[in-house]
């Protein structure tokens, strides 16, 4: 049984598309177009229980998932959606206790993601070269009492990367190929590279520095998501979907043959 207690972060949802992500706090109120909610009234129910607004349409009061928070983030920038970082973490084979290197911070979808699934044991450093950037994503992160385990770092990464013996390198930015070069040094023996780009022209580039840098088994996809609509006498396809936001190419650290 879990009941909520005041500053616990929950979700408010109307069964069919209003979501509203709030810390409860007493005095204070959600305002939706179907009326609004008295916090005070969420307090000592249990998750999944409702509350009425003040027009009575209830609201169910659910704990937040990490897409739900993810999703209140303020974007100033480009995001890598759940569909791509979803296959990202398992092509890069990102795990708890790893040490990730993020580049591109941007809004910090990604490094809350990252922070969250290599976990208290693990660290993920994230280097972005634009002061308003780090702090917007550093405060999206904390809103919601997420990334102590991340370092943010400004910094231009096309200078250098500082760690060693990391696990993976994850890179979102307009010129991978001027950071492969400080991934390679970075990473441990069979460490991996993740690269997102939007374009092909960028994809080629990446992959022809990559192997020249010394990475192997690149491998580059694409992630298509159709969602469907289930009711009894309809199951179908939605009639829109994401057509495209980037292509993910990974990688693996070689030693030269010469030095093997
Ligand atoms: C598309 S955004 C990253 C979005 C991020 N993956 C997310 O999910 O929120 C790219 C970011 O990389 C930053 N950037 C570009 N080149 C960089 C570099 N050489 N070093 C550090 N940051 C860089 C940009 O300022 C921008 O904020």
């Amino acid at each position: 049984l879990h009941v909520i207690r005041e500053n616990d972060l929950v979700l408010f949802y109307d069964g069919k598309r209003r979501k509203y992500v709030r810390t409860v706090r007493v005095g204070d109120r959600l305002e939706t177009d179907l009326g609004y909610i008295d916090m005070q009234a969420a307090i000592g129910k249990e998750v999944g229980s409702t509350v009425s607004t003040s027009k009575g349409v209830r609201f169910y009061l659910l704990k937040p998932t990490l897409t739900d928070l993810i999703f209140t983030f303020r974007r100033p920038t480009q995001v890598i959606y759940p569909k791509d970082a979803g296959l990202i973490l398992l092509e890069a084979d990102i795990r708890p206790g790893m040490k990730v290197v993020e580049v591109g911070t941007g809004s910090g979808f990604l490094t809350a993601i990252l922070s969250e699934y290599v976990g208290p044991e693990g660290r993920v450093y994230t280097y972005e070269y634009r002061r308003e950037f780090l702090l917007a994503a550093k405060r999206n992160l904390s809103r919601h009492g997420l990334g102590s385990n991340v370092e943010f770092k400004l910094k231009d990464a096309t200078r250098g990367i500082d760690e060693r013996d990391v696990d993976v390198v994850v890179i979102d930015i307009a010129d991978p190929w001027n950071v492969l070069r400080h991934a390679w040094e970075a990473l441990k023996p069979s460490g991996r590279f993740a690269s997102f780009s939007p374009t092909y022209n960028q994809v080629e580039k990446t992959c022809i520095e990559a192997s020249k840098v010394g990475f192997i088994m690149l491998h580059t996809f694409e992630v298509l998501v159709r969602d469907i609509i289930s009711d009894e006498t309809r199951t179908r396809p939605a009639s829109r979907m994401i057509a495209h936001t980037g292509f993910v190419t990974v990688g693996r650290k070689a030693v030269p043959p010469e030095e093997s």
